[in-house]
């Protein structure tokens, strides 16, 4: 009989003890909680930027570790430096500082840049806009496709080359984008060669000298 009656005691009691802690759960309080596990809240570091003596030097920001690549400072790849984070319209398409297209091609356009052009403009773009990028490229052909845009549409023609390559970049419409699948440098030599292409299409025999001219007669 005492024996109950203990156990009910401690019973009721560890019954008030659970009720006054958990019954209090969800109060507002200006006490910190009470903390059966710490769930890491509280944990040695360093603050960024601020003294600190754990490091030999007294700071807690520690100089770059070897071989650390700042965003300003060039990438050597084979065809030189490039400057991934630069705002300049060959990463961009943008003039710089601005939200206007770029008008040109900022990089020179040389022979091999041309070739590059055609040969990745073959592969990316040819399929919807055809070879010829007048909009007849396979996906129309098996009817997968059915409306692209004629590159030597005079509206295209007119755009400016960062509008273009803005297209590139992000897609437009129907069109998806090709900023994930082509370096930007690539992307130039596309515009490039698609003003070739575009020319060629444009050309009379105006351009040509009178003594081509004359050899064509
Ligand atoms: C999968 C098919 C497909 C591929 C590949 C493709 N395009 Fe397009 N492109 C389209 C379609 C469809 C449109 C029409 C988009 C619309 O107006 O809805 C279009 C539109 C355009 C336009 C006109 C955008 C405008 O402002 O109206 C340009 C410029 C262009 N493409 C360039 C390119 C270039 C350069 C490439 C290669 C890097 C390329 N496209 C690859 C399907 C494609």
């Amino acid at each position: 009989m005492r024996h109950v009656l203990s156990i009910a005691i401690i019973l009721l009691a560890l019954c008030g003890i659970v009720v006054g802690i958990a019954g209090f759960r969800g109060r507002m309080s200006r006490r910190p909680p009470i903390e059966v596990f710490s769930d890491m809240d509280r944990q040695p570091k360093l603050r960024p930027q601020k003294p600190d003596a754990f490091f030999p030097n007294g700071v807690s920001s520690q100089l770059p570790v070897p071989g650390t690549v700042a965003r300003s400072q060039p990438i050597q790849t084979l065809d030189g430096p490039v400057y991934p984070f630069e705002d300049s319209p060959v990463n961009t398409g943008l003039v710089t500082g601005t939200t206007n297209f770029a008008p040109a091609d900022p990089l020179p356009v040389t022979m091999s840049l041309l070739r590059r052009g055609q040969a990745r403009f073959d592969i990316y773009c040819a399929p919807c806009h055809g070879r010829l990028g007048d909009g007849n490229g396979i996906t129309k052909k098996i009817g997968d496709m059915t409306a692209v845009a004629d590159l030597h549409d005079a509206r295209i023609v007119d755009m400016a080359d960062g509008e273009i390559f803005n297209t590139i970049t992000r897609g437009k419409g129907l069109m998806g984008a090709y900023g994930p699948l082509i370096p930007v440098r690539d992307r130039w030599a596309i515009i490039a060669y698609l003003r070739t292409l575009q020319l060629s299409w444009l050309g009379s025999t105006n351009d040509l000298t009178a003594r081509e001219r004359a050899a064509l007669k």
